[in-house]
């Protein structure tokens, strides 16, 4: 069986739009994958949780990931009938990379079933093309961040080469909550406002990337170091230049309030915000109950996961 793991982006959303660098981490919930023989055509057996409607939402979305990934390994359906099977414990909904771990899985499943024995940047390769065919110009953190697992960093290479992908090495997987708004936002459009936003505001926008760049730099060191309080900080200041860029919203804010009231060590939307997920850093699961459980109070649906596995 082979594996795609979920995501959370701890720094940098929208900011490796512009190239600048971010940080990932894969959650300990993943997708898994199984490539067999099939009777005719493809067949597709999705046994994936989900948070209510995710895959009739996406069905068209997951559709052009299958076709790509058909086209990718070059596989004549007519003469080679394949069956798909996915699982796992990564309950798909917006935010969490599924699509990337769907991707990565399958992409994986491939390269097992017909001995192609493909490494983990050509397995990336693939899972990205999958990406783009479901979703348009993703900058690629949610795939690369499915296949290599643990923390990353990741600049995207704007003129189009390899981007640049770094790992931190955390010796021990940490918790967090994800706590859901209920909000679904189209990636596409968010990031498109954004464009807008920084062509009318250049100069305005060069001081927050720099800002970020701060953040940034003193993040993939304090995370090298595992002093999560100081990572839980730089998170909250990640948030007020997400709030900046207009990408937060009521909901996100009030969740986040909610998050560190409960004594996270720090709180931030995470993936394309306006709604989706927040992420908040909880080290220990006694902290990591009291904040899920102060989150599920507020009504929020929420899971409890860990981070850097
Ligand atoms: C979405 O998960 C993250 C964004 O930065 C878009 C992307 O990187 O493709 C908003």
């Amino acid at each position: 069986m082979d594996v795609g793991y979920g995501k959370t982006i701890l720094f940098g959303e929208h900011f490796v739009v512009y190239g600048l660098p971010a940080i990932a981490a894969a959650l300990s919930d993943h997708t898994t994958a199984v490539v067999e023989d099939g009777n005719s055509g493809l067949e597709f057996i999705d046994n994936r949780p989900e948070t209510p409607g995710y895959k009739t939402t996406k069905k068209d979305e997951i559709q052009r990931q299958l076709n790509a990934l058909i086209e990718y390994f070059k596989i004549d359906l007519g003469k080679t009938p394949i069956k798909i099977i996915l699982g796992g414990n990564l309950v798909c909904a917006s935010g969490i990379g599924a699509s990337a771990a769907l991707a990565a899985s399958i992409a994986r499943a491939m390269s097992r079933k017909f001995k192609l024995d493909m490494d983990d940047d050509q397995i990336n390769d693939a899972a990205y093309f999958s990406e783009q065919a479901g979703s348009g110009t993703p900058s690629g953190i949610d795939n690369t961040c499915a296949v290599f697992g643990g923390f990353i960093t990741f600049e995207k290479n704007l003129q189009g080469g390899k981007n640049k992908i770094e790992k931190l090495s955390v010796k021990k997987p940490v918790e967090i909550v994800l706590a859901n708004s209920g909000i679904t936002q189209e990636t596409k459009i968010v990031v498109g406002d954004v464009k807008s936003l920084k062509e009318k505001n250049p100069q305005e926008f060069e001081k927050i990337f720099a800002e970020y760049r701060m953040i940034f730099n003193d993040a993939v060191s304090e995370i090298k170091n595992e002093n999560w309080k100081k990572v839980g900080q730089l998170m909250n200041k990640n948030h007020l230049l997400l709030q900046k860029i207009t990408v937060s919203c009521k909901e996100l804010d009030e969740m986040q309030k909610i998050a560190l009231d409960a004594g996270a060590l720090g709180a931030k939307l995470t993936g394309t915000g306006r709604g989706g997920l927040l992420v908040a850093l909880t080290p220990g699961t006694e902290l990591q109950e009291k904040v899920g459980k102060a989150m599920e109070k507020a009504g929020f649906e929420v899971s409890m996961t860990k981070i850097g596995v």
